[in-house]
């Protein structure tokens, strides 16, 4: 099977807590595994950063249906390719469960604060792998 990774960023409509997340995360799972979806989830300052994997359709698909839930704006797709393997092979959706360090964030952003948006798609496949390093 040919394997597509896609990575976006949005907003969250309003400010979540740990526990909104968590549940967000494990709904995602549960619906993924049954799509052979793999990937992660970041919230940090109220901003959604995650990546799916897994096959063009459903990795599509999924897309679209995420792109319309009301509970998040401001999306954009930052990464979409077709990659050799997946990066979390054993993750139907892994959460990003403690913030980015400062020092990371510091590495990506200029002015030293968790904003997606700007990341180009180079710069968030590498961000991607430094949370993998970090968090999985
Ligand atoms: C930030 C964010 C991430 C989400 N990630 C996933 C996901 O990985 N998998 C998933 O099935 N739904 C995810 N959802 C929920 C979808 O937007 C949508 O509610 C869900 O896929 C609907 O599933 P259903 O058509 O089976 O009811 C996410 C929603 C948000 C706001």
């Amino acid at each position: 099977m040919r394997i597509f990774r896609l990575i976006y960023c949005s907003r969250a409509k309003k400010v979540l807590n740990f526990d909104d997340v968590k549940d967000l995360a494990k709904e995602s799972m549960q619906k993924n595994e049954a799509k052979a979806i793999s990937g992660i989830l970041l919230y940090s300052n109220n901003q959604f950063f995650q990546s799916i994997e897994g096959s063009q359709e459903e990795v599509n698909e999924l897309y679209l249906k995420i792109s319309q839930d009301q509970r998040h704006g401001s999306i954009k797709l930052l990464y979409y390719e077709q990659v050799n393997e997946r990066l979390f092979p054993s993750w139907n959706m892994g959460l990003v469960q403690t913030e980015p360090s400062q020092d990371l964030i510091n590495r990506y952003f200029e002015h030293c604060k968790f904003v997606p948006n700007l990341l180009s798609p180079s710069q968030a496949e590498n961000f991607l792998y430094e949370l993998k390093e970090m968090f999985f």
